[in-house]
């Protein structure tokens, strides 16, 4: 597949690139008007990520109006466990939440089996499909999925947390059953991520965003296995890992079989850059913060990291941008990265 601006995959593969190519974390989302103008005329989230001609086009904005270098196909980590037959509901100002968790083996054996879930997931492979002609080959398209742990994590707890206290208790009252859980999990997101390859995403991004809620020797037994598992599965294109908040972990994630390893904004990149192997590439990692500031401060602190990465980069925020952030702000920071040359 070959496309207008294949800058994004080249420097994914560690390519020499002649400057970083630059995309954000939740880019299609509210930030945009055109997103908040969509999203207001539907009845909420689900509707959205269920409609593919809709998800297609929310996907497609940021790369009309910021110009990224990637889109990311608009969807949701939760579903997968959907899929398995654990609904969510996406409340307004609260976050997800699961009207049933898991709390024992036997809820685990009442999901669906893990090979029936991409069955359940057309309408993101449809996305896919309308969003890659819509494309035009203008871009690449990353798909993405929770790590196991985080999916774990939602199901177990019901819904945010600040502590996943439930979930981490299920780890230490019941590991086999805590494995039993993530191992199908695992296997779903692995199968439902190879559709998505075959459907057209050109690399893989997987979300461990409650990874900092772990100690290190659970995070290796409970989180880090099934990542790795994932990525066995995944060949045939790059895959990105983001595990937020584990920098502890960075050594053993930096060994995984995947091309680029995401930083959350409290990595120091010339640190992570010792502690992973010389092959990976970085993807990061400006504070989501850092946005509000006047666009002077954020051009010079744009600068300065690209500058503390050298190559072997791929520049984007240190987590997801937020919803209230200017958009100018937002516009600052792509256009400083895309009139960088090395
Ligand atoms: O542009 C993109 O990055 C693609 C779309 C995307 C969404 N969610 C859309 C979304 C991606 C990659 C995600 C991943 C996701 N979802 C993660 C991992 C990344 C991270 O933030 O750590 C997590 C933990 C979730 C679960 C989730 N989805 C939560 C906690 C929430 C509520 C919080 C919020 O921002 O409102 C969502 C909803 C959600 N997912 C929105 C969007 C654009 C807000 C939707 C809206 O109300 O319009």
């Amino acid at each position: 597949m070959s496309y207008a601006n294949d800058l994004f995959l080249r420097a994914a593969r560690g390519e020499q690139v002649e400057r970083p190519p630059v995309w954000l974390m939740r880019q299609a989302g509210r930030i945009l008007p055109q997103y908040r103008a969509l999203r207001a005329k539907l009845s909420g989230f689900k509707e959205l990520v269920s409609t593919p001609d809709l998800a297609a086009e929310v996907t497609i904005q940021p790369v009309d109006e910021l110009d990224v270098d990637v889109a990311i196909i608009f969807s949701d980590i939760l579903v997968i466990p959907e899929a398995l037959g654990l609904d969510y509901n996406m409340v307004e100002k609260v976050g997800p939440r699961f009207p049933k968790t898991i709390k024992s083996k036997a809820d685990i054996e009442a999901l669906r089996p893990a090979e029936d879930a991409p069955g359940h997931l057309r309408y993101v492979f449809d996305a896919l499909d309308v969003t890659k002609r819509e494309l035009n080959n203008r871009v690449p398209l990353i798909g993405f999925a929770g790590a196991p742990w985080t999916i774990f994590a939602y199901m177990v707890e019901g819904g945010g947390s600040k502590t996943f206290s439930k979930a981490r208790a299920m780890l230490y009252r019941d590991p086999a059953t805590s494995h039993l859980l993530l191992e199908k999990i695992a296997r779903a997101t692995a199968a439902y991520l190879k559709e998505k390859v075959r459907h057209g995403a050109d690399l893989i991004q997987l979300f461990d965003s409650w990874a900092g809620v772990l100690p290190p020797a659970h995070y290796r037994e409970f989180s880090l296995r099934y990542i790795r598992m994932i990525c066995e599965e995944l060949s045939e294109v790059p895959v990105t890992v983001f595990a937020k908040d584990a920098r502890h972990a960075l050594p053993e994630l930096g060994q995984l079989p995947c091309q680029v390893i995401q930083l959350d904004w409290i990595a120091d990149p010339v640190l992570a850059r010792s502690q992973v192997q010389s092959d990976k590439v970085l993807q990061g990692n400006l504070d989501p913060v850092q946005l509000y500031a006047p666009e002077e401060e954020i051009i010079a602190a744009t600068k300065k990291m690209i500058g503390a990465y050298g190559d072997r980069h791929i520049v984007n925020l240190g987590h997801g941008v937020y919803p209230d952030t200017p958009l100018d702000g937002v516009k600052a920071f792509v256009n400083t990265v895309k009139a960088h040359r090395y």
